[in-house]
């Protein structure tokens, strides 16, 4: 069985332009090699629509379509505008979730007003068409999590977790899933080493974070849907259950939170 990659950015201009044959190249080869699905995130209208053509193209490829709370920054013609282009492309039947969205408090130089307006919009939007969502959320936990309960309708994911044990519990108690990335292979991590261990078994993905957090032993290189196994693999021993056993879940887990029936 092969694994689930259920956060990727495939179409960066760092794989199109240092990955031998680009995006296409590197989707084929990791759909040829491990990798069974890839969910290709959006984070701007560009590269949502991008997404969404990756996802005609591929039979394993699915398309996130949404607006990065740091992509939200530069959008100059409106949020109404902004909001009803992402709306336009829920209707395709490979747009599985709306992501990513959220909170990224890490730099000062951010509107977070501006932030919220689109993160509770697109809230919205999934409330409105049963979507699932995912969530980035960098240095942003309070807020995150107080958006997340003003829509108890909504569910989804939180990507590439960075939160304590305590709130992993707290969001698998919730209904919502959690996602981890090459971040839990980092010798000092012990953070999410611990969240990983107390998600419930039910509620469990893995990522990449394609081209962004490479996990050891590729740290420094370009991340590849492909190098979701060293992430499987730490977290199948964290747990204290084998590797076959962990890509079923995450497989069973990723199928049921984005509706994939196959
Ligand atoms: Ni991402």
């Amino acid at each position: 069985m092969k694994l689930f990659d259920t956060h990727a950015h495939c179409d960066d201009e760092r794989i199109e332009k240092e990955y031998k044959n680009g995006t296409e190249g590197l989707i084929t080869d990791c759909l040829g090699a491990n990798i069974g699905n890839i969910v290709n995130i959006g984070t701007n209208y560009k590269n949502s629509k991008r997404s969404v053509e990756l996802a005609e193209k591929f039979d394993g490829v699915y398309a996130a379509v949404g607006i990065h709370p740091s992509d939200c920054q530069a959008i100059d013609y409106g949020a109404e505008r902004a909001i009803s282009e992402i709306e336009e492309l829920l209707s395709h039947p490979k747009v599985i979730a709306i992501g990513e969205i959220g909170l990224d408090y890490h730099y000062d130089d951010t509107d977070r007003e501006r932030q919220l307006l689109y993160f509770r919009l697109q809230m919205e939007l999934a409330k409105k068409y049963g979507m699932t969502v995912i969530i980035h959320d960098r240095d942003a936990h309070g807020d995150c999590m107080e958006v997340v309960r003003e829509f108890p309708e909504v569910k989804g994911i939180f990507h590439s977790f960075s939160g304590s044990a305590e709130m992993a519990r707290e969001l698998c108690k919730m209904g919502w899933y959690v996602s981890f990335s090459g971040t839990v292979t980092f010798k000092n991590a012990l953070k999410p080493k611990e969240a990983c261990v107390a998600v419930d078994e039910d509620k469990i993905l893995v990522e990449t974070d394609s081209p962004y957090l490479p996990p050891v032993p590729h740290r420094g290189e370009i991340n590849v849907p492909s190098y979701v196994e060293f992430t499987a693999r730490e977290i199948a021993k964290l747990r204290g259950i084998s590797f076959d056993e962990m890509v079923r879940i995450t497989n069973e887990n990723a199928k049921r939170v984005f509706g994939i029936k196959e």
